[in-house]
């Protein structure tokens, strides 16, 4: 697999859950690594072990400040942009910051790369742009109408990186991440996503609460996976593999109510009392979609993806952080 090794990355967001983990691989392989993070929904502690590394620069800014994402570009080789205000009942309750952060911040580090002559940026987009399609698998061409003011502003990153591409010879590659997991993300908070939130409750021994009757799916996506896609990405030379977007998931879809059950017997290891813990079924929350699951065929083809956790080893593995850091 072609490694992102040896360059200067600037990855924005990188205190947070994506962001850290793209940060601490980037390190392992010899890269310089530059962390623009605001901390608005990032954590100190989620980079806490690289700020000893001479390799490792956290520069404290917000991507709605052109200046600071001027700063922060000046002689990197690639971007890895992940900084965003995630969730989606986030931009329901306030589409203005979200709007603000997610398109504002975005064209910020387009310009600001631009004028440094930082030619590849590999960004953080979603599946919330398939919005109202009913489609499945999701392929990347086919999308609906957003259903959240999120999902508006992840499509219009795409549209202003098709833009960028087409104007200004810009190299910009567009990840629909599906439902990302894994260590270091966060738990806590109203926003949080499902399968932490539900680690969280269970460890607890606390009824975690389904929205609706547990038979909506997702394609849940470990974030190693997640980190594959933008070494790939970042590193590929091929010019039809530029300046689009790919699906970045597994390529399987689980029920809600299968992942509880898969949570509840690999909690029970580390505490037997897990496994009879009651579910609760709430109110079906607004925006959401009922199925998802990624056609990779295109990543597969033109990056060379082949994501090597599924959701059951990528779970083993998240659990194991999890029970070692929430208990
Ligand atoms: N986690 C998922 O399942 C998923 C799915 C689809 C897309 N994404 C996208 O992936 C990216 C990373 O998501 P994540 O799950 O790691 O979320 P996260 O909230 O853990 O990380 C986002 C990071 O961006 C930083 N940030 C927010 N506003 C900023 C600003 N104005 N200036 C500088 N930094 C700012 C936050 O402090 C945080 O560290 C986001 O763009 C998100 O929209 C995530």
């Amino acid at each position: 697999m072609r490694k992102l090794e040896n360059k200067t990355v600037l990855v924005t967001g990188g205190a947070g859950f994506i962001g850290s983990n793209l940060c601490e691989r980037l390190l392992q392989q010899n890269n310089k690594v530059i962390c623009l993070d605001n901390f608005a929904t990032g954590k100190r502690e989620n980079i806490q072990p690289f700020l000893s590394d001479d390799n490792f620069k956290l520069m404290e800014g917000d991507i709605r400040q052109l200046d600071d994402c001027k700063k922060a570009v000046e002689s990197v080789d690639v971007v890895l942009h992940q900084a965003a205000l995630g969730s989606v009942p986030r931009s329901i309750k306030d589409p203005i910051t979200s709007n603000d952060v997610n398109v504002g911040g975005f064209l910020n580090m387009l310009v600001a790369a631009r004028d440094a002559g930082v030619k590849r940026m590999v960004y953080a987009a979603s599946s919330s742009t398939y919005g109202d399609s009913k489609a499945l698998p999701k392929v990347e061409d086919k999308i609906g109408k957003p259903l959240s003011p999120y999902a508006i502003t992840k499509y219009v990153n795409e549209l202003y990186a098709d833009v960028f591409a087409k104007t200004y010879g810009m190299e910009l590659i567009g990840l629909r991440y599906f439902n990302v997991f894994g260590r270091r993300q966060d738990p806590e908070g109203a926003y949080a996503a499902v399968i932490p939130k539900f680690v969280k409750a269970l460890i607890k021994n606390e009824s975690p609460i389904i929205n609706g009757d547990g038979s909506f799916s997702r394609d849940f996506t470990y974030v190693d996976n997640v980190i594959q896609a933008n070494e790939l990405a970042a590193t590929v030379e091929t010019q039809e593999a530029l300046n689009t977007v790919y699906n970045v998931a597994y390529g399987d879809r689980t029920t809600l109510n299968e992942l509880v059950s898969s949570l509840k017997s690999s909690l029970s290891r580390f505490d037997t009392s897990i496994n009879a813990i009651e579910i609760i079924h709430g109110d079906e929350r607004v925006g959401d979609i009922p199925h998802s699951l990624a056609s990779i065929d295109k990543a597969r083809q033109l990056l060379g993806y082949d994501p090597k956790y599924d959701i059951s080893s990528g779970l083993e593995e998240a659990i194991e952080w999890y029970w070692n850091n929430l208990s």
